[in-house]
């Protein structure tokens, strides 16, 4: 037997008892003739006293940090006892050792607070695995996979696998390729996601599929993306998409409850990508907190009033408002005590080349139901009155405006919400709010191609409402400055993303299920019939079979763990990541291959 207990079992009620402990050596203590052991497993770490009649036998065989330890001892009742760990009460007076295994020195300390940065932790990830830190991420991705799983095994969902290997056919981020020897001059692509797979099996008639699997995209990474990640991937036959939306708000809550112990028993708010864009700025937006945006330029749904806001500002000879094509504030609570230095320090914020402002104007709400503002050689007071109570600004508030063209401004608020949020303290990690954000538009507008592109993916069916304007219009944009006058641009999607925190954290469609909606839907994306048959042959085939109506989802799983274990970066909670430019770096990969493998796969190289 290698070993009667773990290292984190061990408790005062087994005093006495012999055991047999195997480990990792955490640290040696030494104190003249005796010497205290941590030694350490994935269960916790347990203290092993050296006596003095083991004296001779470590000077012969010295013990070092890591070294793989089996111990022989009883289980003694610590005179200094630790009441961090729970083995803290308790230490095995060992009476016979064996080194199973030595170590190298590790080229950093294997602690919580280790003292190894990135990138040597990412070379060794294998050691920087062992530290329990690391180790909690891990436990936490088992738990929300563990979680997932029940859930969509009670609710009859089938776990299918799909394959990893299959046809390149690029939308929205790059296909990794794989050649072919026995195909020369052929390619795989690795999946970007099961899509069409999974929409095939409902044409099979398994009507509740899920995966938990890789998806491989060659995009640009950044905190929340790595070149290959897992996905939660869902798919429903027969469903509407209240049934998606209350199946997976199910899932999710389900997680929080197993995993966190939270009961998130509030049903999960909806909003319309609209109010999202104009409300906060983005697509996903953080709702723990409020501080919604105005838009000061155009009436929008946000104001109850509906008034005209654009003559709170135009005609005031402020050319910066005047000309600009978005004019949006938001009212910060209990800031107007802002000093100039501070207010400075705003500007010089959002004029960085991330953010691309030229400029912020404020109005402080005073508390004494005065305004002060940096424009107020424009503005009245009564004015600046007006456009403080369009912001929903309390006395005591500090508004904040940004004018600019409006994809731009309205990003740039949007990083200003969160950066403020982040600096008044709103953004706690402990505190999870989910969102539903639906009705995205269908299409988006490509300026290089001056064409229209799948705003989710090609498979996206329009709201049934909108499927006529897609079959009586004709795609192509005449009028590229005025692409939002197009019929398509109106066009809404039955898709819908869930979000958490600020973080998309899933996304789906109801799916088009038949071939002529499914070859228009191409066909309004720039393919001609060959072009359709050539990528997409096979679905428009098996549409022609019996494909029922169907829809689906799929999360994010890695950025799922990360937000639930509180931190920013998926790379955390993977056992083995990519780094920032996509490098395996313990691995060294990607490297070059041998020149016979070049041969047999008959291809040459041409670097640039
Ligand atoms: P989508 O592309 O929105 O949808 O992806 C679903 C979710 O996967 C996560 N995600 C990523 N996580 C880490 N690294 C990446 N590079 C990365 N890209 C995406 C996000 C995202 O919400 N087939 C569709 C789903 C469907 O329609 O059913 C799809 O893949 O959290």
């Amino acid at each position: 037997m290698f070993r009667s207990h773990t290292c984190g079992e061990l408790r005062i009620s087994d005093l006495n008892n012999t055991v047999t402990l195997a480990g990792w050596v955490q640290t040696i203590r030494k104190f003249g003739s005796i010497s205290f052991v941590d030694l350490r497993d994935r269960y916790g770490i347990t203290q092993l006293l050296f006596s003095e009649s083991l004296n001779a036998a470590l000077d012969a065989n010295p013990l070092g940090r890591e070294f793989v330890l089996q111990v022989k001892g009883k289980v003694n009742e610590r005179s200094n006892k630790n009441a961090n760990i729970p083995t803290g009460d308790i230490e095995i007076e060992v009476s016979e050792f064996t080194i199973l295994n030595k170590s190298a020195v590790p080229p950093f300390t294997i602690q919580d607070d280790t003292d190894g940065g990135d990138d040597i932790r990412m070379k060794y990830r294998f050691l920087d695995l062992r530290r329990n830190t690391v180790k909690k991420n891990m436990e936490l991705r088992y738990s929300v996979n563990r979680s997932a799983r029940n859930y969509l095994h009670e609710n009859n969902f089938m776990d299918i696998e799909t394959p990893f290997l299959i046809k390149s056919t690029p939308e929205g981020a790059r296909d990794f390729v794989v050649p072919s020897r026995m195909n020369a001059g052929q390619f795989y692509a690795l999946p970007q996601s099961p899509q069409t797979f999974k929409q095939l099996l409902m044409v099979s008639g398994y009507d509740r599929y899920y995966q938990i699997v890789k998806c491989f995209r060659d995009e640009d990474l950044r905190a929340d993306r790595q070149p290959e990640f897992t996905q939660i991937d869902c798919e429903m036959a027969f469903v509407e998409q209240e049934d998606i939306l209350q199946m997976f708000e199910g899932l999710i809550k389900r997680i929080f409850k197993d995993v966190k112990g939270i009961d998130y028993t509030e049903t999960v708010s909806r909003m319309t990508w609209e109010d999202a864009m104009w409300q906060y700025g983005n697509d996903k937006p953080d709702i723990r907190f409020n501080l919604q945006l105005c838009n000061l330029k155009k009436p929008t749904t946000v104001f109850s009033n509906k008034a005209d806001q654009a003559n709170l500002i135009n005609g005031a000879d402020f050319k910066v408002f005047d000309e600009a094509e978005t004019v949006v504030a938001i009212a910060l609570p209990g800031c107007c005590e802002y000093s100039r230095k501070q207010t400075d320090e705003l500007t010089e914020w959002v004029k960085r080349p991330q953010i691309g402002m030229k400029g912020l104007v404020y109005i402080k709400c005073n508390t004494d139901g005065t305004f002060k503002s940096s424009v107020d050689k424009f503005y009245s007071e009564d004015r600046l009155k007006a456009i403080a109570e369009a912001a929903a600004a309390q006395p005591g508030d500090l508004v904040l405006i940004l004018a600019g063209a409006e994809e731009r401004t309205r990003k740039a608020i949007s990083d200003l919400r969160m950066y403020m949020a982040d600096k008044l303290g709103m953004r706690k990690p402990d505190d999870f709010k989910l969102l539903w954000v639906i009705d995205f538009p269908l299409f988006e507008y490509d300026e290089e191609g001056n064409r229209w592109v799948a705003r989710h993916h090609p498979f996206t069916s329009p709201k049934p409402d909108h499927i006529e304007i897609m079959i009586n219009n004709n795609p192509v944009i005449e009028d590229a400055a005025n692409y939002l006058a197009h019929p398509y641009a109106g066009i809404k999607a039955n898709a819908y993303d869930m979000v958490l925190n600020g973080n998309e954290i899933g996304g789906g469609s109801i799916r088009i299920f038949q071939r002529e909606l499914q070859e228009k839907m191409f066909a309004a994306l720039g393919m001609d019939a060959a072009e359709q048959q050539h990528k997409f042959g096979f679905l428009l085939g098996a549409f022609e079979y019996g494909a029922p109506p169907h829809g689906g989802l799929a999360f994010g799983f890695d950025r799922l763990c990360a937000i639930m274990g509180g931190s920013e970066s998926i790379r955390d909670f993977i056992a083995f990541p990519k780094n920032n430019s996509g490098r395996d770096v313990m691995l060294d990969a990607p490297s070059t291959i041998d020149e016979k493998q070049f041969e047999e796969l008959q291809i040459k190289l041409n670097l640039k």
